[in-house]
């Protein structure tokens, strides 16, 4: 009996802990209808957001909330470590409504200091499945082998991390999806930025790139681009 009494309580424990978020939204609604009345009426119509944001999965780094957006105003794709790869639809797919049919003026890269999906990355150790996605990031820790290996592991550590979100930003720029729309005359501008944990600043890595030439020259320059 008191292993069933134990599991019963298990159970009403797990419901109360989920249950304070479906209370949470109400609250939220409510909140969101006493300052902006037809707020739900005017969004369920239509989104027009002008920004897709691609970072990472980390609950630390919530996109809408660290550039005070609301909903509505930035269209987020997320996975571990904010990789952009050629093979991966979901990405793709969310890229190419962003640019073709949301007709977004911005895609932001977003990585940031303390990424767990870095850190695996860096580490000779297996993890699981999740070994394979970090290949991707392993691929450009191997491209940039000769800055990372004169760093101290801790500053190598930030720079992957940097080194990562223009890496995965210069995916974006390579995809069908973007070139497409730059020959086009589409105005689209892709940037790099980095997040700190530590202190809730973003930075930007580099200037943003806007069309082919502005990434080729930045390929002629720097190989991370
Ligand atoms: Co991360």
């Amino acid at each position: 009996m008191v292993g069933v009494a134990g599991r019963l309580d298990k159970i009403l424990h797990n419901m109360c802990s989920i249950h304070h978020l479906l209370q949470n939204n109400r609250d939220w609604a409510q909140s969101m209808r006493e300052s902006v009345p037809e707020f739900f009426t005017k969004l369920s119509g239509q989104q027009n957001p002008e920004y897709l944001w691609i970072g990472c999965s980390d609950s630390r780094v919530p996109a809408n909330e660290i550039v005070g957006l609301m909903p509505g105003e930035i269209f987020v794709h997320r996975n571990v470590g904010n990789v952009v790869s050629p093979s991966d639809l979901n990405c793709l797919s969310v890229l190419q409504y962003a640019v073709d049919i949301l007709k977004v003026k911005h895609v932001i890269v977003c990585g940031h200091y303390g990424c767990g999906g870095v850190r695996a990355a860096l580490e000779d150790k297996r993890h699981g499945l999740i070994d394979n996605w970090l290949r991707h990031i392993q691929a450009v820790a191997r491209s940039s082998s000769r800055e990372l290996t004169g760093l101290a592991p801790e500053p190598r550590y930030d720079r992957l991390c940097e080194l990562n979100v223009l890496a995965q930003r210069r995916h974006v720029c390579e995809t069908t999806i973007v070139q497409d729309a730059w020959s086009r005359g589409q105005e689209i501008s892709v940037h790099g930025w980095i997040y700190s944990l530590k202190d809730g600043h973003l930075k930007e890595l580099s200037k943003p790139l806007v069309n082919l030439r502005s990434l080729e020259e930045v390929f002629q320059n720097c190989a991370s681009g």
